[in-house]
């Protein structure tokens, strides 16, 4: 299991500052929308100006026309980053398309599809997609994995069956991970650490328990500690 921290804070240099502080650890960083809309490739050069071993984990969640997605999913490739996402309701010959245009780089980063969204409850979900989230999740984990993806975005109570659905190693990174139980915020499927290592989750994604936390640092290495009894 690998930490994924996730920089969701309000500015650059804020982000920053708790990557600073984050250094001296063998994380993943995710930087999503908010801080890759704002401060861009630069961004990333300054995570990996900090720690050249801080794995990157871009979180675009693609979701466009094959040809599109596959295009974005190669200039991502060229940031020189460790992973990023598509949408699983993109479809297979988007996944396909995406996959086949990584194909020719060695070191391709890692691929995964969302498939519902941690802030879904069952009924919200199931007014979009006319499934449970379950039965939903394991058909778009299936697709993926038969298209050649490496795991999925889920939250922790799909991860058992995701894996069994598919393959031990097919991937599981999972948001709406509260450690110790902290607030869920407005998340609605969420787990503890202790569970997400029960359902075999490989990244357990926090951001809010820790960088709202008074002593982000201390969190981590808190959660690190956890992490390496499992
Ligand atoms: O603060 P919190 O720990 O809830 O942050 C979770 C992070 O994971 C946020 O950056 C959110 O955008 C992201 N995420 C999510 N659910 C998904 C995919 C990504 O919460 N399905």
């Amino acid at each position: 299991m690998e930490l994924c921290v996730a920089l969701d804070l309000p500015s650059e240099a804020e982000n920053l500052a708790l990557a600073e502080s984050l250094k001296n650890y063998n994380i993943w960083m995710k930087v999503g929308f908010r801080a890759y809309i704002r401060d861009g490739k630069s961004f990333i050069e300054a995570l990996k100006a900090i720690n050249p071993d801080f794995k990157i984990f871009l979180d675009l969640k693609l979701y466009d026309i094959p040809h599109t997605m596959a295009d974005a999913a190669e200039e991502i490739t060229k940031l020189g980053i460790d992973m990023f996402n598509i949408h699983a309701s993109a479809g297979s010959v988007a996944m396909k398309t995406v996959m086949e245009r990584l194909d020719s780089y060695k070191n391709r980063p890692l691929v995964l599809a969302v498939t519902a969204l941690t802030s879904f409850d069952e009924a919200g979900f199931q007014r979009v997609y006319e499934k449970s989230i379950n039965e939903k999740a394991e058909q778009f984990a299936k697709m993926s994995y038969e298209n050649g993806l490496d795991g999925v975005v889920c939250s922790t109570f799909e991860s058992r069956a995701i894996k069994n659905a598919t393959s031990k190693q097919f991937l599981t990174l999972c948001p709406g991970i509260r450690p110790f139980g902290e607030d869920a915020g407005d998340q609605q499927r969420v787990a503890t650490l202790e569970l997400a290592a029960k359902e075999g989750v490989d990244y357990p994604v926090v951001g809010r328990p820790i960088y709202k936390d008074a002593a982000p640092q201390a969190k981590v290495e808190k959660i690190l500690k956890v992490i390496s009894t499992f």
